[in-house]
């Protein structure tokens, strides 16, 4: 999988809610990842490589972003947006470029493309729905993806400030991402709040991703005394006391200092499956 595309999607993911002319993103200096790639030469997708914007919502803004920001490195990038609301899909058009940038109706199968994505963003679409039916959602996902195929499922707040997102491949969720403005917390788990749905019930004692966050204000308290250099020195300092405890932690400083921490999931999976849910 082209991680170029990933990190694009996943900063994308930060903003995902931002309303039409705001920046393009929540805190300068974020924009640095997309341009990262940790798998040089992983570029090499089949041309050109068609990725889905899930659910856009009322605005073509995140699709029409999303084209714009994955085309530095890719130039050649289909990007579709795809909703379930046929007045959203008609008010997109305007904005549609084919066939680089298109606009269909469609919902979690993805039968609406006319081939497998390499990358889906569902940003805030999964939180409308109740936490049984988020495995099957991904399932549908999953079963669309092109072979690498990667999913981004996550939530953020109004202006993308407090996001988070779950990476999938074919075989299930692979890690759990956490992204904030500095400005925009006092405490990393403050970003609770905004969890995506397969984990947002499960932020009580006894769960992984409870335990996880705990972990991670302990380690942001441990590092109070580089809170006079700023919350950024403070978060990067936090996330490598976390590493050093045994966490699986994703990535390191490059990341860590735009306010991003990923877990492999295997550390904040739900301990109880929903009794109606399949495994995940
Ligand atoms: C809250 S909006 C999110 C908009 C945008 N992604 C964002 O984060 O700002 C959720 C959108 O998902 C759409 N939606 C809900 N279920 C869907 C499905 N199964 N397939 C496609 N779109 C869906 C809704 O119509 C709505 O426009």
């Amino acid at each position: 999988m082209d991680r170029g595309l990933v990190h694009v999607g996943e900063s994308l993911l930060r903003g995902a809610a931002r309303p039409p002319r705001q920046p393009a993103f929540p805190a300068p200096g974020k924009d640095r990842g997309p341009l990262e790639s940790r798998r040089p030469g992983t570029r090499a997708v089949p041309a050109p490589p068609l990725v889905v914007d899930l659910g856009y919502g009322a605005a073509a803004t995140t699709t029409v972003e999303l084209r714009r920001r994955l085309a530095v490195v890719r130039p050649d990038v289909e990007v579709v947006g795809v909703e379930i609301d046929p007045e959203r899909v008609a008010a997109a058009q305007p904005y549609a470029s084919p066939p680089e940038l298109t606009f269909v109706r469609g919902g979690f199968d993805l039968t609406c493309v006319d081939r497998a994505p390499a990358l889906v963003r569902a940003a805030n679409v999964l939180r409308q729905y109740d936490e049984d039916e988020v495995a099957g959602a991904w399932r549908l996902l999953q079963d669309a993806l092109a072979p690498g195929g990667l999913i981004l499922e996550g939530t953020c707040d109004e202006i993308g400030r407090r996001s988070t997102w779950i990476v999938l491949d074919a075989d299930g969720p692979r890690s759990l991402t956490i992204s904030v403005a500095f400005g925009a917390i006092e405490r990393p788990s403050d970003v609770a709040e905004r969890l995506p749905k397969a984990l947002i019930h499960r932020n009580v004692p006894g769960e992984r991703v409870h335990t996880y966050l705990r972990a991670l204000d302990a380690a942001w308290d441990r590092a109070a005394p580089l809170a006079s250099y700023g919350r950024r020195q403070r978060f990067v300092a936090a996330c490598a006391d976390l590493r050093a405890q045994g966490w699986p932690v994703l990535d390191g400083p490059r990341r860590w200092r735009l306010g991003e921490i990923g877990v492999a999931w295997e550390a904040v999976r739900p301990t109880r499956t929903h009794p109606d849910s399949r495994p995940i």
